[in-house]
């Protein structure tokens, strides 16, 4: 089986992070969510992966590079514009051959990887399509799916404004060579793309095999900035910690606190679950719960709980404790003035903000 990953389109609902980011490459507890979607393939068993890559396509083969940094090999195929999901697999064709294959969105944060998913796919020959779903609040923001008694999919609908069920698509599917001939066969949708739901609904209306998988653990498409704190929380209560840069000994440290290299902790605390990345530095400050604090950041005299803050950033002298937070790459946050008011931001990458 070949893996393909989409790391293409705009991700427009996380400006202004995203006007100088690919949004796959932003950091889910210290690691950029393409990682995880590459490490989730790989440890599935595959190591042929193709990226499709758009604009920010750059940056991706940058971050990415060929692949051997996590022991897969990778392949990269341009899309010349985001013209749906759909679309990303027929010009993946060559490089998918009439190989069984995952695809996996870019921006999605699974639990528990995707290594049953692939041995079940791999063992039943007989299906054509396997399609993973999950009970959601909201389905009308996904694609969504209607099952009958038996659990078999009677229908698939992209972004439906009266949603059948609360059954959403994950953007995991495992296809075989039968999506390519429904790719051809759908038309553009109304938001002008060719939707993978359309080409799924096509294989089942054409009596395919399509296996749902209903998922039970947490799903994320990380696609607005309260989805990317979500995401940062859930995997921060999963993360092995470890100590590896240095801590002060007047500083407090809790058990489920991870401290990358070169990091240095003066006269502080931090709060598990939490990550503090390479060379970051926090002094005489509170790091709370379910924060990241990537690499090369520098945190003084200031409180942040719930928060992303990426790297080269700076928060300085903020008198009120940061919350909710999604801090850009190259951010200055620093007080001028004190004024002891809760402070929520979304900073966009070289912002700089001079609190009064
Ligand atoms: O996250 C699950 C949802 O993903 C599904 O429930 C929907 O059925 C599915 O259409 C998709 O909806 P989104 O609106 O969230 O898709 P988005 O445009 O955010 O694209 C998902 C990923 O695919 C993202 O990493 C960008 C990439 N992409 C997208 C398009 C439209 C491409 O590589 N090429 C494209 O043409």
């Amino acid at each position: 089986m070949k893996g393909l990953i989409l790391s293409g389109g705009k991700g427009t609902r996380l400006y202004p992070l995203t006007y100088t980011r690919a949004k796959q490459l932003i950091p889910v507890a210290n690691k950029p969510v393409l990682f995880r979607v590459i490490e989730a393939i790989r440890d599935a068993g595959i190591s042929e992966i193709g990226i499709v890559i758009g604009d920010t396509g750059q940056q991706i083969r940058e971050a990415v590079g060929d692949g051997e940094q996590f022991g897969v090999q990778v392949h990269y195929i341009e899309q010349s514009a985001p013209l749906g999901l759909a679309h990303a697999v027929k010009i993946s064709r060559d490089f998918l051959g009439d190989d069984r294959f995952v695809m996996f969105l870019g921006d999605n944060v699974i639990q528990g990887g995707i290594s049953p998913l692939i041995a079940d796919f791999a063992h039943h020959h007989e299906w054509n399509c396997q399609i993973v779903l999950k009970e959601v609040a909201h389905p009308q923001q996904y694609g969504v799916a209607c099952l009958n008694e038996q659990g078999r999919i009677v229908q698939l609908i992209e972004k439906p404004q009266e949603p059948p069920s609360n059954l959403a698509l994950v953007g995991i599917y495992m296809f075989d060579p039968s999506i390519f001939e429904a790719a051809e066969a759908i038309k553009p949708s109304r938001r002008g793309e060719l939707e993978i739901t359309d080409a799924i609904q096509w294989l089942v209306k054409h009596n395919y095999v399509v296996f749902p998988h209903i998922h039970q653990g947490w799903w994320i498409d990380t696609g607005k900035a309260s989805d990317m704190l979500e995401a940062n929380s859930l995997v921060l209560e999963e993360l092995t910690p470890a100590i590896k840069g240095t801590v002060d000994t007047v500083s407090e440290i809790d058990s489920r606190v991870t401290i990358e290299e070169g990091a240095e902790i003066i006269h502080s605390v931090i709060r598990g679950p939490a990550i503090i990345g390479r060379n970051t530095r926090i002094v005489n400050s509170y790091v709370g719960p379910f924060s990241s604090i990537y690499h090369d950041v520098v945190i003084e005299n200031s409180e942040i709980e719930r928060s992303i803050v990426l790297e080269h950033s700076t928060i300085r002298n903020i008198p009120a404790r940061i919350q909710d937070s999604l801090i850009g790459r190259h951010a200055e946050v620093t007080l001028t003035v004190s004024l002891p008011k809760a402070i929520k931001m979304h900073l966009g990458d070289h912002s700089r903000l001079g609190l009064l």
